[in-house]
């Protein structure tokens, strides 16, 4: 049998869950965005995952508009795995338009001043039960593991918002609370009235991390290892960059190229990308085998996409650790940048 993947408690929660976590974000519709992958291409990817012992998808409402909710519903009902077996993990918050595929609502604040958008987005208690409906519908599930606040909604009061969520554990629809994209004192913030109120508590905060990219290590990082919040590492290969030799680019680096979601390998960026490469080459590793082992000495699971089984089963990272020397080499260049959003 091939390597299994290990499984790690999620912060203080009883849940468990896969390491690494397969990112489906790249799954639903090229209609969303060029590189996504149909449902077609989607499931060998996924079902590998799966052979490998990945338990756990990392989704959200606005992932395809929709659409990729559908694709791992497809996915359980293809290969009759049973539901109870997995672990989704959903997010609600950023404007989704299943009627209109191709918007990509976190840059389409317009349409929040719309007749049929205005209830449809942000932390609203209308938003999320309306939202959270439509991708239980999606997924074709009664209730989702974790759902995820993808992020920060400033014009909603906080008590709204985590009663909401509150409402929704006690009805069975939702098991876990999670935050997304989020400053160490809006969490606090969430946690604080859900402990003032008796509600259940954001378990686990997913933050863009890796060796190019640590702005949130320094507060919401440190604050989730204090309190015992689980931390998700999303994009721990930048994008790609950690996972191939410098300066190799690819229909999404190029598609991204000009625009707010380009990854662009600064020159420190540049050494730390050929350090992995040698490391990669000394232990005959794949270089995204070393960047996921260093994320997994950080963060409880990176969430890591693939386009292929191929490079699915080259990021199966399982026994495969960094000394602390080979962590202190490789984030020796990195120079400490601000968010790269808000
Ligand atoms: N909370 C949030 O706001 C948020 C934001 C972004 C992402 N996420 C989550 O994080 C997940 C991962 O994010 P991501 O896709 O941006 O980042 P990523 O996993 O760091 O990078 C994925 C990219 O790496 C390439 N890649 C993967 N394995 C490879 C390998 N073995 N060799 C060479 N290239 C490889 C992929 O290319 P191929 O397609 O060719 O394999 C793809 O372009 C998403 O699916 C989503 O679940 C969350």
């Amino acid at each position: 049998m091939a390597v299994q993947v290990e499984y790690r408690q999620l912060g203080k929660s009883g849940l468990r869950i896969s390491v690494p976590i397969l990112g489906c974000m790249g799954y639903g519709t090229p209609q969303w965005m060029p590189w996504v992958l149909s449902e077609d291409k989607a499931l060998p990817v996924m079902k590998a995952a799966w052979d490998a012992g990945i338990n756990t998808f990392d989704t959200a409402n606005m992932y395809s508009n929709g659409v990729g909710e559908r694709v791992v519903a497809a996915f359980l009902n293809k290969y009759s795995i049973p539901r109870k077996d997995v672990v989704i993990l959903d997010k609600v918050c950023y404007l989704t338009t299943p009627d209109d595929i191709s918007v990509i609502g976190t840059v389409r604040p317009d349409l929040l001043k719309t007749k049929k958008y205005v209830n449809k987005a942000g932390l609203s208690r209308l938003a999320i039960f309306t939202e959270v409906a439509a991708s239980l519908e999606r997924l074709g599930t009664d209730y989702i593991d974790l759902m995820q606040i993808h992020d920060w909604d400033a014009t909603v009061p906080v008590e709204e918002t985590m009663r909401a969520f509150n409402d929704l554990v006690v009805a069975g629809k939702i098991l876990y609370i999670g935050a997304s994209n989020m400053k160490a004192w809006q969490v606090g913030e969430l946690n604080a009235v859900a402990e003032r109120h008796g509600w259940p508590q954001i378990v686990s905060i997913q933050v863009e991390h890796s060796l190019l990219y640590r702005p949130h290590e320094v507060e919401t990082m440190a604050y989730a290892l204090y309190k015992g919040i689980g931390v998700l590492a999303y994009a721990p290969l930048n994008d790609g960059n950690l996972a191939r030799p410098l300066g190799t680019r690819t229909q999404r680096t190029t598609i991204l190229e000009g625009t707010p979601f380009a990854k662009n390998p600064s020159s420190s960026d540049e050494e730390i990308i050929k350090r992995v490469q040698q490391a990669a080459s000394k232990h005959g590793w794949t270089m995204s085998q070393v960047a996921l082992a260093w994320s997994a000495s950080k963060a409880t699971s990176p969430i890591v996409g693939a386009g292929s089984p191929q490079h699915l089963e080259q990021n199966i990272f399982t026994s495969k650790t960094l000394t602390g020397e080979e962590i202190k080499y490789l984030e020796e260049p990195y120079e400490m940048r601000g968010y790269r959003w808000g």
